[in-house]
């Protein structure tokens, strides 16, 4: 049984032989608001697997240097060990939830151009909204490598969005994170699939995501695999 490294609320990392490469096992398990809604949504395992390898295998043909390495499972990834930034990006396309709470955009409004915004990874912390002068002053992230990141995430957001598009679905905010290979290389990490993005059908504007476990919406399961179709069809 290989070792256990770090098990988070939504996988598991287990070494490998190549202290270089970790697998990641994506987990049915469901979280909200700070773990304090907590649930499983049955396979959601196996579909956050196979959309994150499709999407991020889209970004490596795009130029984005991803994690990923192969699909070794159904749910199952052996990605690239990073070492992680403390910090989330989050890019939104179109106003949705915290941005609604917090500045009082109406949800659906399309933002002029792209938002980017940045989240500390502290639990204790509720993971707050923070700026690029906090994130100077606290040392996450060099001033030119977070420049770089910025742009990595509009461009993830502009090769998502099209992709998205494409397959009837407005992509409307997602989350992303990087971290650094043992070469300094800057690398796309962590995951992205319903848990991790908004997406709205394009036609009906039903919510094809995690929104639906958050606030009981109900087709939970249904809203991965249609994901999953349409990301693999
Ligand atoms: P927010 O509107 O709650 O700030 O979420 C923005 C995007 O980030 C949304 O697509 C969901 C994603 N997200 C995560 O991936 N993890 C989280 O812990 C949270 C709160 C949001």
């Amino acid at each position: 049984m290989p070792e256990k490294l770090y098990e988070g609320k939504a996988k598991k990392i287990f070494a490998t032989d190549d202290p270089n490469l970790v697998s990641q096992q994506f987990k049915d398990d469901a979280t909200a608001f700070d773990g304090t809604k907590k649930s499983q949504i049955v396979h959601k395992g196996v579909s956050n697997a196979r959309i994150s390898a499709c999407l991020f295998r889209l970004l490596e043909d795009n130029g984005i240097a991803t994690q990923l390495i192969e699909q070794t499972a159904e749910d199952t990834l052996l990605t690239r060990k990073l070492d992680m930034y403390r910090v989330e990006l989050v890019v939104r396309n179109y106003a949705a939830g915290s941005i609604v709470k917090r500045l009082g955009f109406e949800e659906g409004q399309k933002f002029k151009k792209p938002l980017v915004e940045y989240f500390l990874k502290d639990d204790s912390l509720h993971d707050p909204l923070i700026t690029c002068m906090h994130i100077e002053e606290m040392g996450l992230v060099a001033k030119d490598e977070l420049q770089e990141l910025k742009a990595l995430a509009l461009r993830v957001n502009q090769i998502l969005s099209d992709f998205f598009a494409g397959r009837g679905i407005t992509l409307v905010d997602f989350k992303l994170e990087f971290g650094k290979d043992s070469e300094g290389n800057i690398i796309l990490g962590d995951e992205i699939s319903p848990d991790t993005c908004r997406f709205w059908d394009a036609e009906t504007g039903r919510k094809l995501d995690k929104d639906r476990f958050r606030f009981d919406l109900g087709d939970v399961e249904q809203a991965y695999e249609e994901i999953l179709n349409r990301v693999e069809g």
